[in-house]
């Protein structure tokens, strides 16, 4: 089962992520966590990389994109897999698609976790100051919660006309939201 993971930052994709990890056997793959990777490595892809990271614009469609397909490609995805903050824009979206036609894969579902923007700032401005990613910088959040709005709500849309779509209040607790999910996986698992 290939899971999609669409929300603004702070929603708590990756937090579901984790949760789900254990109980359904797949990996999670974080393009956030993949790109912190490159980032820690001394090249001059890296250190451009980190400028992306830290002022909290996207990262180039292509490069996200050849960074997960290798991801996938690997033995413990053959089955499914979770796709945490990937596709963020509807280019990315498109190339996904193509990416799993070629591939022969299929994606299952498309999980939206909805907030409102002042919960989000809470919640990251929280863990800034227990974790200090750069990416939680004040100036940084805002710029991500602008780039969800505009490059990734289209997304959203993208997925709803494939009536691939479910929406999850990720207002409510971590527990809360975890069992919804659950539910859901369960329906569609007891569907095909
Ligand atoms: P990424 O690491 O994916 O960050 P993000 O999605 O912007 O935001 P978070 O990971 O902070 O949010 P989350 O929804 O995972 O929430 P979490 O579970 O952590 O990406 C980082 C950067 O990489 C991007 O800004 C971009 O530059 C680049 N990037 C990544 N993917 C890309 C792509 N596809 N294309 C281009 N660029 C890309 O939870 C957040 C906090 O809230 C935690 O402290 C958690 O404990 C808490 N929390 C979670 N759920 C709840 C709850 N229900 N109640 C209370 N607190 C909660
Ligand atoms: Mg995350």
């Amino acid at each position: 089962m290939r899971i999609v993971f669409i929300g603004p930052p702070g929603s708590g994709k990756g937090t579901q992520c984790k949760r789900l990890v254990a109980s359904l056997g797949l990996p999670q793959l974080s393009t956030g966590e993949m790109l912190r990777q490159v980032k820690g490595q001394e090249t001059a892809v890296s250190r451009w990389v980190a400028n992306h990271l830290a002022s909290g614009e996207l990262a180039p469609d292509h490069l996200v994109m050849r960074i997960l397909a290798n991801r996938l490609a690997e033995q413990d995805c053959q089955s499914g897999a979770l796709l945490d903050g990937f596709p963020r824009t509807a280019i990315q979206a498109e190339l996904l698609e193509e990416h799993l036609a070629q591939t022969g894969q299929q994606l299952d579902l498309v999980i939206e976790l909805k907030a409102e923007r002042q919960e989000l700032v809470k919640r990251l401005t929280k863990r800034a100051s227990i974790e200090n990613r750069p990416e939680d910088a004040q100036q940084a959040i805002e710029t991500r919660l602008k780039s969800y709005q505009t490059q990734t709500t289209p997304v959203v849309e993208f997925y709803k006309e494939r009536n691939l779509l479910t929406s999850i209040d990720a207002m409510q607790t971590q527990d809360e939201v975890h069992e919804q999910i659950r539910g859901v996986v369960t329906r569609l698992n007891r569907a095909v």
